[in-house]
């Protein structure tokens, strides 16, 4: 996942592959509440795990559900509608799925049971309106203490045990603003219909119906068989009891699949199809008709239970004008293809946008402006005019996940075609992290699969002889910018060990060269090994340790040495470079694997320091040693690196030099940071387009 401030994507070109879903945010957290509000255990499967789901989660605990999570089954031990504990502040993000039924929920039982609960959220959840859904609740007798600006949280929900609430007239909730105040209201009436009838009537035109459809789905399957007339009014039978279904499986996030078709239908250009694992046809999700708009601008669209499979139809894509009411979240994609159309987009009934995460309509219009589109933004449409000469931007995403997710789709402008100038343009995405809301590993997914052309993929190049902090600074700076990391070292390394464990002589050239032609190396992900270097193994043997030993470095400086060796190696290095970016560290990335690099560091630092630098290395991992020997060491394996006859150590010509033997780690890295700044290809192609407008 993504956690630094921008992410740069370079043009993406062609796009094929298989991506897996995470759950859907709507089902996960509809079947939360329900298996925290009933009677013994519910076992659910792929649940997703983001930001909003975490809120409910820790809100869940707080009010004594048992809650056992693990990577592949959440077991959520239910109140069976009797409060456990009567005070709690729960803090619930910006999860809109969260605060209206919770705050429905705790109402109606801290109403009946005694209590009081205090729901804030993050400063955007307090600008959400929840007003109409205060409104229905306080006729029955429900005590909502506005802790804000009325009709928006926080809020307090207060009572005494043995409240009684006037259920025996309609209750009227206003549909028109958001379909989750009804929602919230069927997700919790059942608490109190254990000896009545309760109805619901919805005022105004309900907006997002399929999303109360996926409510009365939900219900149905915790035993609550709501009858209804229309969406206009609702009836929750008298003695209903949510009933665990015991096991539940969470269907992939119908809105999230909306980013992968769109990919099929702008990128999936050969043979093979963007493929879409975890939701399909017979889904409960309203945004599962999205599939119809995509096949409306021209997108070949195959689905089948639990996949979809998504592919370029025609091109350009058929510009389309669509009242989205029935699919708000997934709309915002069809902005982003607008791009890629033909002509003019219109999406209407989209008025809930203003009142999303952030005001989705006005967000849209500004950074589809920056990229060159013409947009007319209303009270509740969009209109897009595709870019008639795009431009490179750095695009704001407000905290809002779905902007950060649908704008990433404009990399691809390069294909987008000659007519429209200059195309393949890189684009910035500020804050990429935001899309942890519904979909914390979007970027890499999206990274799985888009290609680039290797031209347009930088490439920072970090040499320096042993010990001179390289692959500390480049893991570091690829870090910071979302790039993936290359410690050439490790394949050098990698082959020496692969032929002392061959019993093969590290001078035997051709015998090595086809050891390290065919390594088979895989490589952990950060995340998996927690820290900054991530697990190695070698034909299924783990050598992360072994890779750092004194003695595996000898014997690489020995291989190394020998031209086919590192000929071998060539293509597995430049396999790295891959979107959005590289950082390779080694002794000749600048001068022989990554000439075109537009950023080249040459680390040094004087022997002595390098020397004190590895003994304090060993020392902390318990290892004895002289720094006299580290030193002649060091020196005897910077002279055998700068002198072989291949590829030697030395810095490129165009290469920035960085003595850092006073620099502490942050301050190189900062260095390293700030000259990238200046040769990004983002920064280079605003300041063309800078150069070029009068
Ligand atoms: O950076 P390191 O200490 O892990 O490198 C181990 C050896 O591999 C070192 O002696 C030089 C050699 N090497 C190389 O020749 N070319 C590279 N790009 C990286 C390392």
């Amino acid at each position: 996942m993504y956690d630094i401030p921008a992410l740069d994507l370079p043009p993406l070109g062609g796009a094929s592959g298989t991506v897996t879903l995470p759950g859907s945010k709507s089902i996960s957290n509809r079947v939360l509440l329900l298996a925290g509000l009933a009677e013994g255990e519910t076992v659910l499967f792929d649940l997703l795990d983001s930001d909003d789901t975490q809120v409910m989660l820790a809100a869940l605990r707080e009010l004594g559900c048992g809650v056992r999570a693990s990577e592949r089954e959440c077991r959520i031990t239910g109140l069976g509608g009797r409060l456990r504990t009567h005070r709690a502040e729960l803090f619930l993000g910006n999860a809109g799925t969260a605060m209206r039924p919770l705050a429905a929920a705790l109402a109606v039982l801290a109403a009946t049971q005694g209590g009081r609960f205090d729901l804030r959220g993050v400063p955007r959840m307090h600008e959400r309106p929840i007003g109409d859904l205060v409104d229905a609740l306080r006729p029955l007798g429900c005590t909502i203490v506005d802790l804000g600006r009325p009709g928006y949280p926080p809020l307090s929900l207060r009572g005494e045990a043995g409240g009684q609430l006037a259920l025996d007239a309609p209750i009227r909730v206003r549909g028109d603003v958001s379909s989750q105040f009804l929602t919230a209201l069927l997700l919790a009436l059942p608490l109190v219909a254990a000896e009545r009838d309760v109805v619901i009537e919805v005022e105004g035109e309900l907006i997002s119906k399929p999303y109360v459809e996926i409510t009365l789905n939900l219900l149905a399957r915790f035993g609550i068989g709501v009858q209804r007339e229309g969406f206009q009014r609702f009836t929750i039978p008298r003695g209903a009891r949510y009933a665990s279904p015991g096991r539940l499986h969470v269907e992939g996030d119908a809105s999230s699949a909306s980013y992968f078709i769109a990919l099929g239908a702008i990128a999936a250009t050969g043979g093979a199809p963007v493929h879409i694992a975890g939701v399909g046809s017979g889904s409960i999700q309203g945004d599962i008709a999205f599939v119809d708009a995509a096949r409306a601008m021209g997108a070949e669209v195959k689905a089948g239970p639990g996949w979809i499979e998504a592919h370029r139809g025609r091109w350009p894509l058929a510009a389309i004008d669509i009242d989205a009411n029935h699919i708000p979240d997934a709309a915002m994609t069809l902005a982003v293809m607008a791009l890629y159309a033909d002509g003019p987009s219109r999406i209407r009934g989209i008025a809930s946008w203003r009142v999303k995460e952030t005001d989705r309509i006005a967000a849209m219009a500004a950074e589809l402006g920056k990229l060159g589109a013409a947009v007319v933004a209303g009270d509740d449409f969009i209109e897009v005019r595709p870019p008639a000469q795009w431009r490179a931007a750095s695009l704001r995403t407000y905290d809002d996940h779905r902007m950060a997710m649908c704008l990433s789709l404009a990399a691809f402008n390069g294909l987008a075609g000659a007519s429209r100038g200059a195309g393949a343009l890189p684009l910035r995405i500020e804050d990429p992290r935001c899309v942890a809301k519904t979909f914390p590993d979007y970027f890499e997914a999206l990274f799985g699969l888009a290609t680039a052309a290797e031209p347009d993929v930088p490439v920072i190049t970090i040499d320096g002889p042993t010990a001179s902090g390289k692959g500390t600074l480049a893991a570091a700076v690829a870090q910071a910018l979302g790039y993936h990391l290359l410690d050439s070292g490790v394949l050098y390394r990698a082959a020496g060990l692969a032929a002392a464990a061959a019993g093969t002589s590290p001078d035997d050239e051709a015998a090595v060269a086809r050891l390290a032609g065919t390594l088979d190396l895989r490589f952990g992900s950060h995340a998996e090994a927690g820290h900054i270097e991530p697990k190695v193994w070698l034909r299924g043997r783990e050598i992360t340790e072994e890779l750092r030993h004194e003695t595996t470095g000898l014997l690489a400086s020995r291989v190394s040495a020998l031209p086919a060796v590192r000929r071998a190696l060539h293509g597995v290095q430049l396999s790295f470079r891959r979107a959005p970016g590289l950082v390779a560290d080694g002794r000749d990335m600048g001068t022989v694997v990554f000439p075109d690099a537009p950023l080249k560091v040459f680390l040094t630092a004087s022997a002595g320091h390098r020397a004190d630098r590895r003994h304090k290395q060993l020392i902390s991992k318990g290892i004895q040693a002289s720094i006299a020997d580290l030193r002649a060491d060091l020196e005897a394996r910077d002279a055998r690196d700068r002198n072989r006859a291949v590829a030697p150590l030395k810095p490129a010509e165009d290469a920035l030099l960085l003595d850092n033997s006073d620099l502490t780690i942050e301050q190189s890295v900062a260095q390293v940071l700030s000259w990238w700044q200046e040769r990004c290809p983002l920064t280079r192609a605003l300041r063309a387009q800078a150069a070029a407008s009068p």
